[in-house]
């Protein structure tokens, strides 16, 4: 059984048995990864550029790792350093890559619908690493993946996003895909960082911490993205951590046992407490081991349907 789509460009072009189909295939690269010889030959064939346009150190390295498992040949393009800064356009960057015969792009891109554009315009396949504030669609598998390895299934789950909505790639892939495979979500932020009409996507939104940790299972703690504002939508960083961030003092009010998850990079004291970050129920460092067998699995998947 294939995936549906040729690219991997969002979470709202999948279905659930896409997800599915992802996720039993990441559970036999685990395996793989967790032996003492972690490397496959599945892609031996196969050439990929992971063009960032974007910091990253996560994504980037569980990316080129994860090629590097399936024995794929890697090629990496960062823009800081590149003809970019000479004013070329994305599409000549791209073209000069496959002219190399690249079969695979992974991008990160600062412009949303930047990896359709691509996928559009090139013969390659395309997946997206992150399009500026639109999808992260291997960062929301990964954070599935790991509720379903921490509570057994994602379905019926209540999962809170709390944090920087608006600018948040992260939070709009999670969204479609913990509502794809039946979780409830709820978002949870200031009014200002949660964008306009957002709960037409059927979530439920609260502006008290203390009412959605109370709510929910799993809270997904996202960082500020200051980068990203061109206004202040917060009086101050000091102010946030004190109304919405993840404290212990919270935790035991409530008294319940609940995942925290971070997709990081993390401000420690800003949306989460060093003591909530390093705690035996923060499974950030999992989401990250999970990131690259879910990346081998995408990987994995999409080369092989267009073989
Ligand atoms: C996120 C991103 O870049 O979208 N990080 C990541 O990929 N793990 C989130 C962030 O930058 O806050």
């Amino acid at each position: 059984m294939p995936l549906s789509v040729r690219h991997l460009l969002g979470i709202k072009s999948l279905l659930r048995s896409d997800i599915e189909l992802i996720f039993k295939t990441a559970d036999e690269f685990k395996k793989v990864i967790n032996r003492p010889i972690k490397k496959v030959p599945s892609l031996r064939d196969i050439t990929i550029a992971n063009v960032f346009f974007e910091n990253s150190t996560r994504t980037k390295l569980s990316f080129e790792l994860a090629e590097k498992r399936l024995s794929a040949d890697v090629i990496n393009f960062a823009a800081s350093n590149s003809s970019v800064k000479k004013g070329e356009t994305l599409l000549d960057t791209v073209h000069n890559i496959l002219a190399m015969k690249v079969d695979m792009i992974v991008m990160r891109h600062s412009s949303p619908g930047a990896s359709h554009f691509l996928s559009l315009h090139t013969p390659a396949i395309i997946v997206n690493a992150g399009d500026g504030t639109h999808e992260h669609p291997t960062q929301a598998l990964l954070d599935c993946y790991s509720i379903r390895e921490k509570l057994g299934s994602v379905e019926g789950k209540k999962v809170a996003i709390i944090g920087d909505i608006s600018h948040s790639r992260v939070a709009l892939s999670n969204i479609f895909a913990l509502q794809k495979l039946g979780a409830e979500v709820m978002l949870c932020a200031p009014p200002t960082l949660l964008p306009p009409f957002i709960e037409q996507l059927n979530v439920k939104i609260s502006h008290s911490i203390e009412e959605t940790l109370r709510w929910c299972d799993v809270a997904n703690m996202l960082r500020i993205q200051l980068e990203r504002q061109k206004t202040a939508n917060i009086p101050s960083l000091r102010e946030y951590a004190l109304y919405f961030g993840l404290n212990s003092r919270l935790l035991e009010r409530i008294g319940k046992e609940i995942i925290v998850m971070h997709p990081g990079p993390i401000n420690r004291g800003v949306e989460i407490e060093s003591a909530v970050a390093d705690s035996p129920q923060a499974i950030i460092l999992d989401q990250v081991e999970n990131g690259v067998a879910i990346r081998m699995a995408v990987l994995y998947l999409l080369a092989a349907q267009n073989a």
